[in-house]
């Protein structure tokens, strides 16, 4: 009597173990082993039979095809680098409620517009609820064809033939399901065939896939790791509920760069582009007030400003707090040490918070010099000098090292009307405006000195270690 054999597999790595166990072995994540049918195994070697010979071509004509549909969404498009490649698949992570479903039925919608035929298959949502967003949107009348559907063999069907449709959207992978795979939809197993069957599609009838992936808890697109290795593009649709940005980044992208980002609000009727995103993360910057400062950073090609935000309090723990919003923590924690160690800064004692206004992410080590200006302005509660721009990555030794693209950067910040920056040496924009030349962070923490003397307040500073 034959039995059917099952496995477990980890959702989050996808390794295969033969017994339950609270832990894999593998990854080490816990809770992770789902019951799944072991598949029929493939044969070994390639047996009889010949394969076809390869059709070859020169590495010069290998990308004749490769002709962009732009979306006429500035944003998106520079994201993607430039449009959209025909036979390219894309996934688009993002919390749930972020705006996913609300960007791509935008985008599809403009592509219709120009002619292209598209199509979104929606997993979630009934055809009435995406044809109600599409009137809250205005793009009722876009020529956008739609349909309610799960199952891959459906989808394919209404693909697999010539003069299909050329864009094509999976909202989202985790409910698509193939019925000879004998697993939950969402499941790994599930969602890597799904995904596998739809991408070798796109890629034999040349559409351009959108594959839409939630997020779990830990920020990764749910269960598979692997559906970012079989796309070419992988996109995060991220921002922060309380506000209304939402910023798209490219993580991968195999025909464009991956520094780039794309700023969108979101209003009552869909996402808005922002084109000048400096002037968004800034207009709630009232006059300066102690514990922030404006970092002059560049995402991707363009540049960008916004404001850090610290603050310093006396610890009631016997180890101090720190926490991070929109940086990062390894980072705070080794400028507090350059602080310590090479300024003789007090600040290891007390609790420390710091905050990237406006929902964005900062990954540049460009931020350092304003992150310790933030820090020094808190601790002394003097604030920044009025129209200042800072920016400078801080090595281990606190001297102050030069980053790139400063012009872009002081230019950007001159537009919005800033009069000052401190910068590295080595920058080259005097001509834009003043700069401050700041070769060491001690140079810094001394301008806080005497800026607080000033005032008649003290910032805590060990003459000593200095
Ligand atoms: P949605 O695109 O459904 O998110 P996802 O697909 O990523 O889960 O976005 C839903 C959220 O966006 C919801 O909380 C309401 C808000 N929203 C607006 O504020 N304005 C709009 O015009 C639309 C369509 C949605
Ligand atoms: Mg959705």
């Amino acid at each position: 009597m034959s039995r059917v054999q099952s496995q477990f597999v980890c959702q989050q790595c996808g390794a295969v173990h033969p017994k339950w166990t609270g832990r894999c072995e593998a990854c080490g994540a816990w809770n992770t082993l789902v019951e799944e049918a072991v598949q029929a195994s493939l044969p070994k070697g390639l047996g009889a039979g010949k394969g076809k010979k390869l059709e070859l071509v020169g590495l010069g004509q290998a990308n004749e095809r490769l002709i962009r549909r732009t979306t006429g969404v500035a944003e998106f498009d520079r994201v993607c680098g430039g449009g959209l490649v025909p036979g390219s698949a894309l996934l688009i992570g993002g919390d749930p409620g972020i705006g996913k479903s609300t960007l791509l039925l935008q985008i599809v919608a403009a592509l219709a517009r120009f002619g292209h035929e598209c199509l979104y298959v929606s997993g979630e949502e009934s055809l009435d609820q995406v044809r109600l967003r599409a009137q809250r949107l205005g793009v009722i009348g876009a020529p956008v064809d739609l349909a309610a559907a799960t199952s891959v063999r459906d989808i394919a069907a209404a693909l697999d033939h010539t003069g299909g449709p050329k864009i094509v959207v999976m909202d989202s992978v985790q409910t698509a399901y193939l019925d000879n795979i004998d697993a939950a939809p969402g499941t790994i197993s599930q969602v890597r065939a799904a995904a596998q069957e739809l991408i070798r599609l796109a890629k034999r009838r040349s559409f351009t896939l959108f594959l839409v992936g939630h997020v779990t808890k830990e920020g990764m697109i749910a269960g598979p790791r692997v559906l970012e290795h079989m796309v070419d593009t992988v996109l995060y649709f991220e921002g922060d509920r309380g506000h209304q940005f939402r910023i798209l980044r490219a993580v991968k992208n195999r025909y464009g760069p991956t520094d780039e980002i794309g700023v969108f609000s979101m209003t009552g009727h869909g996402l808005a582009e922002v084109s000048n995103p400096s002037a968004l993360f800034l207009a709630e910057r009232q006059a300066p007030i102690s514990g922030t400062a404006v970092f002059a950073g560049m995402e991707g090609t363009r540049p960008v400003l916004v404001e850090i935000e610290a603050l310093v309090a006396p610890s009631l723990l016997g180890t101090p707090r720190r926490a991070v919003v929109g940086w990062d923590s390894n980072r705070l924690a080794m400028l507090l040490a350059v602080l310590e160690a090479r300024c003789g800064v007090a600040i290891g004692t007390r609790d420390v918070y710091l905050n990237v206004a406006g929902g964005l992410r900062i990954t540049e080590p460009a931020a350092d010099l304003a992150a310790a200006a933030a820090l020094l302005s808190a601790l002394s509660h003097e604030p920044v000098a009025d129209k200042t721009v800072i920016f400078g990555e801080i090595g281990l030794s606190g001297e102050v090292r030069p980053v790139g693209q400063s012009e872009a950067r002081l230019r950007e910040a001159a537009k919005l009307g800033f009069l000052n920056a401190y910068a590295p040496p080595r920058h080259g924009g005097e001509t834009i405006m003043r700069v401050a030349e700041v070769r060491h962070v001690r140079q810094l923490v001394e301008r806080f000195m005497e800026r607080a003397e000033g005032q008649g307040a003290v910032l805590p500073v060990r003459r000593r270690a200095r």
